[in-house]
């Protein structure tokens, strides 16, 4: 008999099926042995009973652990007081393998332990949720930009670009000549946007953050969409749009997996378009009438972003950030050239910035002055001046740090449990 999967087993109901699968709990009284069966795509209960074995086999059931691979075989049976509504009667078994003493006990263990374990901490319900959430949301990200004509191009993880300031790079060594990690597709995303119109790259990302915060993690994962011919406030509302997908696709599909993480989903459905602008100016302005030490012309810190963010229900966008704390490619705005063309998204509930953007500098002039006065060297940026040689056009785009959205929607203290193998300041293993 095929193999069915516990997400599927409504359809055996009344019949026979064969699962596969990890005991993931186990309790017996006397003549009942009870496993709880973990596939990856659900839990089910399967019900061993005394008479449908023999002494030998049902004392087998008693000596499965915890994590033990198994093939169970029975009826299906519905049962409303069992956790998803059905039970498997029992009525033979094949142990693939005893596990060793599980380390992850249901009982609580310190942070450090569980990282060590990240490997087998993941089979726990809340790591699973929280993986199925960033899966959908990022199927969503997918979904969003195609169906709205955007060609997803992938751009390069080494590359000779620093995108994003070069405090944070990571350096290697790409046949004796010196490459990074990529910080950011943006750069590339600009050139295929003049092949494509509308562009989006989906990848990891990498930035050497010596601070150790929650927010921050080495490795990261980006989704950047790049607009030919869009301005900042086209890019807003594409920002806009992509965070009420995302939050619409979540709440309809992972509700199941919300509730296993205690989300109070409320908080998510009342979030409604249009989002809350404010200028830099008045976020400023906010700062300081909260006691902030916060001085215009300097950059938001983690707890500036949270001040903001907490006076509004929905994400809230913020714009024009000055010039001199923004990376180089920012377009200037024409009235106040000492202020650029950005935007921040910032989460409610002080999950801080999720999406990072703006509108592009496309005056070849401008960009060369742009590259010397931050001491960036001209000859790897050829080919993205080149840009500005051939047909350029104000062009505008954004990245959205998959982890914080992910950290944000399940409302997790840190970034390190919304990615399978977080890379940290301190922690490379597993
Ligand atoms: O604001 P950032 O630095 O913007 C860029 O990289 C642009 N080049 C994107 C673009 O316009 N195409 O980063 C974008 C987002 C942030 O808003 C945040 O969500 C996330 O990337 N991010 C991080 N996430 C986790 N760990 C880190 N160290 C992160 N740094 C940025
Ligand atoms: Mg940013």
């Amino acid at each position: 008999m095929a193999c069915a999967y516990i997400q599927d087993i409504a359809k055996y109901e009344g019949s026979e099926a064969v699962l596969r699968g990890w005991v993931y709990n186990k309790r017996s009284s006397g003549k009942l042995q009870f496993l709880l069966l973990r596939d990856g795509t659900g839990t089910i209960q399967c019900v061993g009973f005394k008479g449908n074995f023999t002494a030998e086999q049902f004392e087998a059931l008693d000596k499965l652990t915890q994590e033990s691979s198994i093939e169970v075989r029975g009826r299906v049976r519905k049962d409303d007081r069992a956790p998803g509504g059905f039970e498997l009667e029992m009525t033979g078994f094949e142990v693939l393998q005893i596990a060793d003493n599980y380390p992850i006990t249901p009982k609580d263990h310190g942070i450090a332990f569980l990282m060590e374990n990240r490997h087998l901490w993941l089979r726990s319900s809340h790591q699973h949720a929280i993986l199925k959430v960033r899966h959908e949301i990022i199927k969503a990200c997918r979904d969003y930009f195609d169906d709205q004509g955007f060609t997803l191009v992938d751009t390069p993880v080494f590359t000779p670009n620093a995108c994003e300031g070069t405090t944070t790079l990571f350096e290697t060594d790409y046949f004796d000549q010196k490459a990074y990690l990529t910080q950011s597709g943006q750069l590339y995303n600009e050139a295929t946007a003049a092949a494509f119109g509308k562009v989006y790259c989906f990848g990891p990302t990498f930035r050497a953050e010596k601070s150790k915060t929650r927010r921050h993690l080495m490795e990261f994962w980006m989704v950047e969409p790049e607009v030919a011919f869009a301005t900042l406030e086209d890019t807003i509302l594409l920002a806009e749009g992509l965070i009420c997908f995302i939050l619409e696709r979540v709440l309809s599909r992972r509700r199941g997996e919300l509730q296993t993480l205690e989300r109070d989903t409320t908080a998510l459905e009342r979030i409604k378009p249009p989002f809350p602008r404010l200028s830099y100016d008045e976020a400023v302005k906010i700062l300081q009438s909260a006691g902030s030490e916060t001085k215009w012309g300097s950059d938001f810190g983690g707890g500036d972003e949270t001040i903001l963010a907490e006076r509004f229900d929905s994400p809230v966008m913020v714009r024009g950030y000055p010039a001199q704390v923004k990376a180089f490619y920012m377009q200037p705005d024409p009235g106040r050239p000492e202020v650029s063309l950005s935007v921040d998204v910032l989460a409610p509930e002080g999950y801080g910035e999720i999406i990072g953007g703006g509108q592009r500098v496309h005056d070849y002039d401008l960009l060369l002055r742009r590259l010397n006065e931050h001491n960036l060297p001209v000859e790897p940026f050829q080919w993205y001046l080149d840009l500005r040689k051939y047909g350029t056009a104000p062009h505008a785009g954004f990245g959205m740090g998959i982890e914080r959205v992910v950290a944000w929607i399940c409302r997790l203290d840190h970034l390190r449990e919304t990615i399978a193998f977080p890379r940290m300041l301190y922690r490379i293993y597993p």
